[in-house]
């Protein structure tokens, strides 16, 4: 079957086109993967503005969607799949009513995708990572670190979901993100301090917390390494080594509490996912510690292929019942 998906959630108009077959062996071709990044309009305020982003989305819709079809060659389709949540409100509307016009018009069904849910099964799109989505490599213990999340989810088959810990303040993408902005790195600040970092040469000498590094739970806390950085940095000339030990901070951070969810829940299977994974240095630590899932990078980040695989496994609904949620929870 050919699916349609539209991801609106942030500040990327996503539309693709996937060609998905079998159940029990989900096979999946991705026909277009259309991303058009709003990073320019947002650049000079450090950070997404919300109602800017939703008249971005709104300008841009229609010829990413022209795009996109075009790209797939115009193929027949079968189903539609949007984002409805969790994000930001007024981008997600954009979205779900766009998505629902054309389910109207095409006479399509739609389905509602869980953004995090996506970011989550967007592991399948790979062959030899898909054949780890069989019920003997579950229980797997989920990462999802983005912009506006950092959770470690218990997954025990697809669409089955608990929420083991997440991040009491910002989220880890949203640190990379702020601590960009105090070091005048712009935005995103993630690939920023990435890139600042690896020309770092040596082990940083300046020394930033861990936040609950130790604490026996899978919460998190982002908010005061900011803080501690906006403090130690006091000369432009430690842009770097400051950059490379913000980043070590939340690996060892996102580390250790995935290896104890990992080790309490006695997970099969470690699937990473979210704009945070596109870091070089995460993955190649995560990679040595253990055989984990983590989507390519280009689909780490926003895209509607991953809603078109959620979608695939998400269930249509009345689109007249389908709302936007910017809190929606995957379970
Ligand atoms: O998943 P995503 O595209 O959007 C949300 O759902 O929030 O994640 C965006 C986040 C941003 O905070 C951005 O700084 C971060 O992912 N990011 C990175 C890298 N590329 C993107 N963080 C660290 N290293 C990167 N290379
Ligand atoms: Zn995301």
């Amino acid at each position: 079957m050919n699916i349609l998906a539209i991801e609106t959630s942030c500040d990327d108009t996503c539309v693709a086109v996937v060609e998905a077959k079998g159940r029990k062996r989900p096979r999946f071709k991705i026909l277009a993967n259309i991303v058009s990044s709003q990073v320019e309009v947002h650049k000079k305020w450090g950070g997404v503005y919300p109602s800017l982003a939703k008249r971005e989305h709104q300008k841009n819709l229609l010829p990413v969607l022209e795009k996109a079809l075009k790209k797939a060659k115009n193929p027949k389709l079968n189903l539609i799949a949007v984002t409805n949540g969790p994000g930001l409100e007024p981008c997600l509307w954009i979205g779900v009513n766009f998505a629902k016009a054309l389910s109207c018009y095409l006479d399509l069904p739609i389905v509602p995708v869980n953004h995090i849910e996506a970011h989550i099964v967007v592991n399948f799109v790979d062959k030899a990572q898909s054949s780890k989505f069989k019920s003997q490599n579950f229980p797997a213990v989920c990462l999802v670190v983005s912009g506006g999340h950092t959770q470690l989810i218990l997954m025990r088959d697809i669409g089955k979901y608990k929420i083991l810990g997440e991040t009491r303040d910002d989220a880890a993408g949203e640190c990379f993100d702020k601590v960009a902005r105090i070091l005048g790195l712009g935005y995103p600040g993630g690939p920023a301090i990435a890139a600042e970092a690896k020309k770092y040469g040596g082990r940083a000498s300046v020394n930033l917390p861990r936040p609950m590094i130790n604490q026996k739970n899978y919460d998190f806390s982002f908010s005061g390494l900011k803080t501690a950085v906006l403090y130690k940095y006091k000369d432009k000339k430690y842009i770097k080594e400051m950059c490379k030990e913000v980043q070590q901070a939340i690996i060892d951070v996102l580390l250790k509490k995935t290896i104890k969810a990992a080790k309490d829940y006695k997970a099969k299977t470690i699937i990473l996912g979210g704009g945070v994974c596109a870091n070089n240095e995460l993955r190649k630590q995560f990679k040595q510690k253990f055989n984990c899932l983590i989507p390519p990078k280009n689909l780490c980040t926003d895209n509607a292929v991953m809603t078109a695989i959620a979608g695939y496994f998400g269930k249509p609904k009345d689109w007249q019942k389908i709302k936007a949620d910017a809190n929606l929870r995957i379970c």
